[in-house]
């Protein structure tokens, strides 16, 4: 018979951060806080980035109610100077850096015909752009200082996958270009051990799906008929998405890259 190994033994060792330390974009936000508080409540430190000071605050709060260890820096990555000063907070504070949460992103709704090229290049650069910086930015420091094992976590959405909802020629199109970007980097990075993967949720209750939860026309009937589009029956919440989080930021996902994880409630199987 075959040993049984450590891990065979310890199974839930793979998924152990304790101690690890994590770059997370969007940290104001439902999916960057979520992340902030499992890896804290996991033993990890955090370095947590956002535009938003006071709701940026606000989760460092939190993360040091849980006991977690954190440092904030209030920087969106719109530039790669950007990118390299939340890199560098990271670093000033806990020396090194293990995993890349990249959860800043956001939406802005139009028609094609009507939308004005500058809301269709924002929600590329929050998606898009911002996605490519941090990656440069944290990956760089990986190869040039030989670490193995980062991991890299981008947030894409089925929108990446399905055309529906008119109106998000921006939004669709800036998460097909994510799941593009985590394929191609999963491969050129594969050589230094570094992991990239995407999670592709369908609608969730966040900050950025507020208004399909708000009493407006519009936002009840987008609430139902992406309900009506879901097998499991129910939209996701943010604690739906933390146990493909941490298995993608663990050493647990060491054999997977370049991997569109779709948390969806069975959206994408139909
Ligand atoms: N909720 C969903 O149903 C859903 C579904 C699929 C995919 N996703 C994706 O998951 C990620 C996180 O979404 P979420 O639901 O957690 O949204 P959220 O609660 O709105 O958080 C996103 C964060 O991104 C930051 N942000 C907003 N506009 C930005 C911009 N122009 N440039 C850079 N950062 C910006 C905001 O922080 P500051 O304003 O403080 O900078 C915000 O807190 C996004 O990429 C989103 O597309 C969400």
């Amino acid at each position: 018979m075959a040993e049984i190994s450590n891990q065979l033994r310890n199974p839930l060792s793979a998924f152990d951060v304790v101690g690890k330390v994590y770059i997370i974009t969007g940290a104001s936000g439902t999916f960057g806080r979520g992340c902030a508080l499992t890896l804290a409540s996991m033993g990890a430190k955090v370095c947590l980035a956002a535009g938003s000071g006071a709701e940026l605050a606000e989760v460092a709060t939190e993360v040091a109610e849980l006991g977690g260890e954190c440092v904030t820096i209030q920087r969106r990555p719109d530039t790669l100077e950007d990118a390299e000063a939340i890199l560098a907070t990271a670093l000033d504070k806990f020396g090194t850096v293990d995993g890349l949460v990249i959860a800043s992103g956001f939406n802005k709704a139009g028609y094609i015909h009507e939308q004005p090229l500058e809301e269709w290049e924002a929600v590329m650069n929050a998606n898009v752009r911002g996605n490519w910086l941090m990656a440069k930015a944290v990956g760089k420091w990986w190869i040039d200082n030989n670490r193995r094992g980062g991991k890299v976590l981008m947030m894409s959405s089925v929108r990446g996958r399905h055309g529906n909802v008119s109106g998000y020629t921006g939004y669709c199109t800036s998460k097909g270009a994510t799941d593009a970007l985590t394929r191609v980097l999963a491969t050129e990075w594969a050589k230094y051990g570094i992991t990239v993967n995407s999670i592709a949720p369908t609608v969730f209750r966040s900050k950025l799906t507020a208004w399909m939860w708000s009493d407006s026309e519009v936002g009840q009937a987008t609430r139902a008929r992406s309900l009506a589009r879901i097998p499991l029956g129910r939209l996701g919440e943010v604690e739906d998405l933390m146990g493909m989080a941490l298995y993608l930021l663990s050493p647990a996902s060491d054999f997977c890259t370049g991997q569109i994880m779709y948390v969806d409630g069975g959206l994408t199987a139909g």
